[in-house]
């Protein structure tokens, strides 16, 4: 959690760290602040709340200087204020350090520097690094942070700076993600590349355990034992305009809109004319596939939707006994794992720190790990045996939508490869399911076309505190997700429940008026989920029916239909989230809420 920052070059420091820590306020915006060296000293602006209240401050009082660190803050200790902001200082103003993660050792080490006299001007465990920091300093800021670190226990990312070494920025990485971008004359540090890549296209990532050192004469990595590393920069291709909002009002919209687009990059080379899937970056053993009995699929949140669907496709398609699990359950469970296991762990960010422990987890009981996660070089693609990456871009806005739409469609492909060498299909089935999935970016950009449809139905939500979202089977994990979104952007409460739960329990609060979200795609058992609307019309509940094109049956029993063109029922999720998304999105958008950044959230849960 957090963002940080650092600038060294010949530029003005200031300008910069806030516009990277604009880019990386998904991690946390509950206040932000910046350190740079004038000159002869170490000066620090920092503000509670939005990044904005940092730029005010900066507005009448510039601070001046070319180098520089700098954060946006989440809080894990001690609530957001001025003072609990980063950077952190020693009481000498030596010493500045930003930082992200969770110093776990962080109490026993605060009462040790008390108890030798030492004060303290914040809640944080921040605080406590500068003054380690500053205790090891003997005029070598790599050596002291190296010797901070050591007494420092936990997963985190830090940087820091010294008064007395103008012109040098030192960084650790343990655990939290760190990279390292190279520019003209100048070097950046941030906790992910689209906060940089205005500046530059060239990035190295800083592996767990190791420390990069800046300074005007460059820059190197190296290990906590001082072993030099020699780290590859490599190139990133992306658009700096996927960045951006491109127009759109909020990322969440412009993200949803990119979902066609984003599909089509999934699916992009990996099934070839005669419908053969191949899978860059799955490397799986000779006779693996097939001597699999189990997959485990490991999540959090809008991730865990996405492998809840994985599941009822590799078990349908694949015959394959597979158990999703939400990755802070999983990891302290005493799962069944054995070398015929496939381990699946589903990560846009591939940093949630309960989906990489999971992880953790099944590898050291024998299970091969993949990965299904968007960004490339996060730790989950670098720790996982193989990597199947989504390539939906950048997302920026803490509700997850293109990321979840394109792990949905990763599933199929896995499905496709793994049935392929188990000989699973019929080959009537195996073509189906490929021009279906071919045929997907398309229907995803039709759904698209119906916003105006969905946000005439979000119109019907004013004035209701309470939805529910319905389906079965797929469905069922489909309605989980819409209602997750419907949520986390509008703060109605919503549950989701399988449409035959609902009469268990839940019926007793529908009342005249409450919106039920009903997801209605799945032949099999149609006829089941009519009941249950049934049931809700009869207590004069307000029906929005999610269906196909063609069902000509749907309109005689819902108030509403959201209507999703034709796929087979198997592919149906891709499609009928999408106006999913948009209600929750509208709904949200009326009631003036800040979309991108919920309240209480943010994009990367990287702390326990
Ligand atoms: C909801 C959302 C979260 C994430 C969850 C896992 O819109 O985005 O529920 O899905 O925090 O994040 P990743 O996929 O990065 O592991």
């Amino acid at each position: 959690m957090c963002g940080i920052m650092g600038y060294l070059g010949p530029k003005d420091a200031a300008p910069i760290l806030v516009d990277g820590l604009r880019r990386l306020e998904y991690r946390g915006y509950d206040s932000a602040g910046i350190a740079v060296h004038d000159g002869t000293h170490l000066v620090v602006a920092k503000a509670e709340g939005k990044l904005d209240r940092l730029v005010g401050q900066l507005g009448s009082n510039p601070l001046a200087g070319s180098f520089g660190i700098g954060h946006t803050r989440w809080a894990t200790h001690g609530p957001p204020s001025d003072r609990n902001a980063h950077p952190h200082a020693d009481p000498a103003g030596d010493i500045a350090v930003v930082h992200n993660g969770i110093i776990e050792n962080f109490t026993a080490l605060k009462e040790d520097l008390v108890s030798r006299g030492a004060s303290f001007t914040s809640e944080t465990d921040t605080e406590v690094i500068a003054h380690l920091v500053a205790e090891e300093y003997d005029g070598d800021l790599l050596e002291a942070v190296r010797r901070a670190v050591r007494r420092a226990e936990g997963a985190y990312a830090l940087v820091a700076m010294s008064q007395h070494e103008p012109g040098r920025i030192v960084a650790v990485r343990m655990i939290s993600p760190l990279i390292v971008g190279v520019g003209d004359g100048e070097m950046f540090l941030a906790s992910d590349i689209p906060a940089i890549l205005h500046h530059t296209r060239s990035f190295a990532v800083i592996d767990n355990g190791e420390m990069v050192d800046l300074s005007p004469e460059g820059w190197h990595i190296e290990t906590l034992d001082g072993e030099r590393v020699d780290r590859e920069v490599f190139e990133v291709d992306w658009d700096a305009e996927q960045a951006e909002k491109g127009g759109f009002a909020h990322f969440m919209l412009k993200e949803i809109f990119e979902q066609a687009a984003a599909a089509t990059e999934t699916l992009g080379g990996r099934v070839d004319e005669k419908g053969r899937v191949d899978l860059d970056g799955v490397d799986w053993p000779e006779g693996f596939v097939e001597s699999l009995d189990r997959i485990w699929i490991t999540a959090c949140g809008t991730a865990y939707h996405a492998g809840l669907i994985a599941k009822e496709v590799f078990e349908r398609l694949l015959r394959i006994p597979t158990e999703t699990a939400y990755a802070h359950e999983m990891r302290y469970r005493d799962p069944i794992i054995a070398g015929t296991t496939m381990t699946i762990a589903v990560s846009q960010s591939g940093e949630t720190a309960d989906t990489l422990a999971a992880a953790g987890l099944a590898q050291e009981r024998g299970s091969r790990l993949l990965a299904l996660t968007n960004v490339v070089g996060s730790t989950l693609s670098r720790e996982a045996d193989d990597v199947l990456y989504t390539r939906a871009g950048p997302e920026i806005s803490v509700a997850s939508t293109k990321a979840y739409l394109t792990m949905l469609i990763g599933a199929y492909l896995l499905a496709l490869a793994m049935g392929e060498r188990r000989g699973a299909f019929d080959p009537v089935a195996h073509d189906e399911i490929v021009e279906a999935l071919n045929h997907l970016p398309v229907k995803v950009e039709d759904a698209l076309d119906r916003d105006g449809d969905v946000a005439a139905v979000a119109a019907r939500f004013e004035g209701h505190d309470d939805v529910y979202f319905i389906g079965r089977g797929l469905d069922n994990a489909v309605a989980m997700e819409g209602s997750l979104k419907m949520k986390e952007i509008s703060y109605i409460h919503s549950e989701a429940m399988p449409a035959g739960e609902l009469k268990h329990g839940t019926l007793a609060l529908v009342t005249e008026g409450t919106p039920v979200v009903v997801v209605l795609t799945q032949q099999d058992v149609y006829d089941k989920t009519v009941s249950a609307i049934q049931e809700v019309k009869a207590r004069g509940g307000f029906v929005v029916a999610v269906a196909f094109d063609d069902d000509e049956e749907v309109g005689k029993h819902a108030d509403e239909v959201l209507r999703i063109p034709r796929v087979p029922d198997l592919l149906s999720p891709v499609v009928a989230i999408v106006p999913m998304q948009l209600l929750a999105y509208h709904v949200a958008a009326a009631r003036g809420h800040d979309i991108d950044q919920p309240r209480n959230l943010a994009k990367s849960v990287t702390v326990e």
